[in-house]
């Protein structure tokens, strides 16, 4: 046991994908079936649906959305419902006149903010542009009336298709949790910004309680702290096998013999924990402007409450747990780092409104 808990804390700062958490689990509570029926009558729990569960399923969602004013409207609304990269920073790292690199921007809701607020243009770039991503961000894109001043590129963080010193800026929504080499996506960011540019990054860390990115599913938080992934992926099957509407809303699951990895049913998540993403950047050449925990104090009106859950950001391992968002800003230095001086001063994001 003591054992155990030791790997634990090391998997914690490795980020190696939860295994000796998952081993920790498996060794003090036996089999993965046991896990199995455990996680199923978590699930009926109705104090989690009550708490927890944040839209009845996605599937429910993806079958409201009918024409393609829907769909914009549904892209529109993904970034008012909840503070982003531009809200958080937008008084702290200005976008006017910049010629700015979105990574990773999904059906481009973003790119089309920073164009519509100043941007002199904005690349949109995501690894995942083949059929209906690339359609609907064309479709946004024009409908917002950015045509011409967006542009959209299939491209791997970890490859980025543009010559080196491209951009004044580089913004990356949401995405980090999603890049497995991200040494390699930070090289690249470096490589293609321009002396003196800044990346602007936000992500949610594995160890967030919706980190296995399927909480509209599997509504327990801090479900991959608990259960192993084969465990939540037979519980995934499990539910589509009864509401066929889940299996339409993620086509990896239908896949024929299923999947056996969330890589495998399309969810690739990179399971960077807080401590391997400082490691990352100790590895980089940026500078780091800015690195704040936001934890789940936002909406909290209860200054006691807040209070705690802000101070529980600050605690090493603790903050693993109780880390809503990772916020940073990366500059890529015009002179040797050396003589550059240290954290600017007033460095101070907008409020955030966690999830
Ligand atoms: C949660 S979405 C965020 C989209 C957008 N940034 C936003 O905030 O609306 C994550 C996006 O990152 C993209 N992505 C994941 N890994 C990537 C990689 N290695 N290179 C480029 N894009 C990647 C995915 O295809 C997906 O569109």
């Amino acid at each position: 046991m003591a054992d155990h808990l030791s790997q634990t804390v090391r998997d914690l700062g490795q980020g190696d994908k939860g295994g000796a958490l998952r081993e920790t689990w498996q060794g003090v509570f036996g089999e993965v079936r046991f896990q199995k029926r455990l996680c199923k009558l978590l699930l009926k729990s109705r104090f989690l649906k009550a708490k927890f569960k944040r839209c009845p399923i996605a599937a429910e969602i993806v079958a409201q959305w009918e024409g393609p004013e829907d769909l914009f409207a549904r892209i529109d609304s993904c970034h008012s419902s909840r503070a982003n990269t531009f809200d958080l920073f937008r008084d702290i790292v200005p976008i006017n006149g910049k010629g700015i690199l979105d990574l990773g921007c999904g059906e481009a809701g973003l790119s089309c903010k920073y164009a519509g607020s100043g941007a002199e243009w904005v690349v949109g770039c995501d690894r995942n542009y083949e059929g209906w991503p690339l359609e609907n961000a064309k479709g946004y894109v024009r409908y917002k009336g950015h045509w011409g001043k967006v542009l959209l590129v299939q491209g791997d963080g970890a490859r980025l298709p543009f010559k080196a010193h491209s951009f004044d800026l580089i913004i990356s929504n949401d995405v980090f949790d999603h890049i497995i080499e991200l040494s390699e996506a930070l090289q690249e960011c470096y490589r293609v910004l321009k002396p003196g540019g800044q990346v602007v990054i936000t992500f949610i860390p594995w160890y967030h309680p919706s980190g296995f990115h399927l909480m509209d599913y599997i509504c327990i938080p801090y479900a991959n702290l608990l259960f192993n992934e084969k465990v939540l992926l037979d519980v995934l099957l499990d539910l589509a096998a009864e509401n066929p509407r889940i299996a339409d809303s993620i086509p990896g699951l239908k896949g024929n013999p299923p999947p056996t990895s969330f890589d495998e049913m399309g969810l690739v998540l990179s399971r960077v924990t807080v401590i391997k993403f400082r490691k990352i950047l100790q590895g980089t050449k940026f500078r780091v402007a800015y690195l704040e925990l936001t934890g789940f104090d936002q909406k909290t009106k209860n200054p006691v409450l807040r209070a705690v859950l802000d101070s529980l950001t600050k605690i090493p391992l603790i903050n693993e747990l109780f880390t809503s968002h990772i916020d940073c800003i990366l500059e890529k230095p015009t002179a040797p780092s050396s003589t550059l001086p240290s954290t600017p001063r007033g460095l101070r994001p907008g409020q955030r409104e966690t999830s």
